[in-house]
């Protein structure tokens, strides 16, 4: 029999409350079995797209010659036109030149030279736990998880404690909010905002150097000169995004996950499951970055298409998780899973340069949780946050029971 005709305009996916006010899991799945490579029409406000949903095609994808991420790799900054930092900020950058930026700038993210970060990350994380079980209910989204990667990207980078709330603030609201009504241009001046910050911090860091990540990158050599003032701020304006939200949002999830899962986190408390098979099955389940946006510089052909020298392809990480054919039951959230191969890091040459740390940020969380908490429940609704390139929640009532 055959299947009628799948009407992939039922979803806008330019719309952030798209993703905030629909399960969109079922569209995705209908999507890959049917129309796993399709045109996303234009709407009245944006040019269309190309959208990939399968893990295979999203894998190969990431690694394909003909696709640039210099144009942006946020779908609503492509749409808008090129990314104003492309070429300078390493995840808008391409070929050698991104190769080179990547090595200089993984100097500060190896394993080896995060140790001591680690083991601060693990006291930061045990010392809000503890405090939040003797209150024993709170938002841990606002006493918890808004504290951990915020402080860990704020040390490697010597910011000011005064100025870490507003950074926070600005984070919010640079690529989602917590409103259905924000406008786009509350989001483009809170990203204006934050490289204004970091202009001013870094001159002060070339006039006085210390020991932090963002000294490291203004007494660096990079092609045979020093990084521009603009060059270091838009970098730092990507770590402290990709060092917060991510995380943030990842953390959140997991505890939200663990409630709704109690099976799953008797497995985590008995030590049936590994902390580390735990913290990869989180961050599959969380997804918090849903899509990644690239350009066509030629003409090539993917999943029967044919992609035009010049098109937005945009590949929707979220779709290729729950992927049946290299996930088995992909909407079971199952903390012994094992391979799991998630997209969640993106792959390829831009594969995110803090893995290392957004995994041991919420193996932490995990052990925190595992070392002070019997039980855990929600005490009022998640507040989810608007976006069409993050998910999660903004606000999470839980009530923890010490163990
Ligand atoms: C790149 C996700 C944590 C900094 C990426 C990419 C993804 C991602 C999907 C690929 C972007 C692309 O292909 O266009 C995540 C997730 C995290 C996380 C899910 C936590 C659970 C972090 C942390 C940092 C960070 C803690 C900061 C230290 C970066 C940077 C890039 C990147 C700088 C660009 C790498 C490049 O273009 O070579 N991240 N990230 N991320 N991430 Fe992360």
């Amino acid at each position: 029999m055959s299947q009628p005709a799948l009407d992939v305009r039922s979803l806008d996916l330019t719309d952030p409350a798209t993703f905030a006010e629909n399960d969109v899991h079922e569209f995705w799945r209908a999507v890959r079995a049917r129309r796993p490579v399709y045109w996303h029409e234009p709407t009245d406000r944006n040019p269309g797209f190309w959208v990939v949903s399968r893990y295979a095609d999203i894998q190969s994808l990431f690694h394909h010659p003909a696709l640039i991420s210099a144009r942006g790799n946020v779908l609503d900054v492509v749409l808008r036109g090129d990314d104003s930092a492309g070429g300078s900020m390493l995840a808008v950058t391409d070929g050698a030149r991104h190769r080179s930026l990547r090595n200089l700038m993984f100097t500060a993210f190896t394993p080896r030279v995060l140790g001591e970060v680690v083991e601060k990350v693990r006291q930061r994380t045990d010392a809000l736990m503890s405090a939040v079980v003797e209150k024993g209910t709170c938002d841990f989204a606002a006493e918890v998880a808004e504290k951990i990667p915020m402080n860990t990207i704020c040390d490697l980078l010597s910011i000011p404690a005064a100025d870490r709330g507003q950074l926070l603030r600005w984070n919010k609201m640079a690529l989602s909010s917590d409103r259905a009504d924000s406008s786009a241009l509350d989001a483009i001046v809170a990203r204006n905002e934050i490289v204004l910050y970091f202009m001013e911090l870094v001159q002060e860091r070339l006039d006085d150097p210390g020991g932090d990540v963002i000294s490291m990158l203004a007494t660096a050599e990079f092609e045979g000169r020093q990084l521009t003032v603009e060059e270091m701020a838009v970098n730092c304006y990507s770590l402290i995004l990709g060092g917060d939200e991510t995380s943030r949002l990842s953390a959140i999830c997991a505890v939200l996950a663990l409630i709704e899962h109690p099976d799953q986190w008797d497995a985590l408390r008995s030590g049936e499951v590994s902390l580390d098979t735990a913290v990869e099955e989180v961050i599959r389940w969380a997804t918090p970055g849903i899509h990644l946006a690239r350009t066509a510089v030629e003409d090539f052909e993917v999943g029967g298409q044919l992609i035009r020298d010049g098109d937005i392809v945009t590949l929707w990480n979220i779709s290729a998780n729950n992927d049946e054919s290299v996930f088995a039951e992909p909407r079971r959230f199952d903390l012994s899973r094992t391979p799991n191969r998630h997209l969640s890091f993106g792959h390829g040459p831009h594969y995110c340069l803090g893995a290392f740390l957004g995994r041991a940020e919420l193996r932490a969380l995990l052990s925190a949780l595992v070392d002070r908490v019997a039980r855990m429940e929600l005490r009022g609704t998640p507040r989810p946050l608007y976006s069409n390139f993050l998910t999660g929640y903004e606000s999470l009532p839980v009530h923890f029971e010490s163990r």
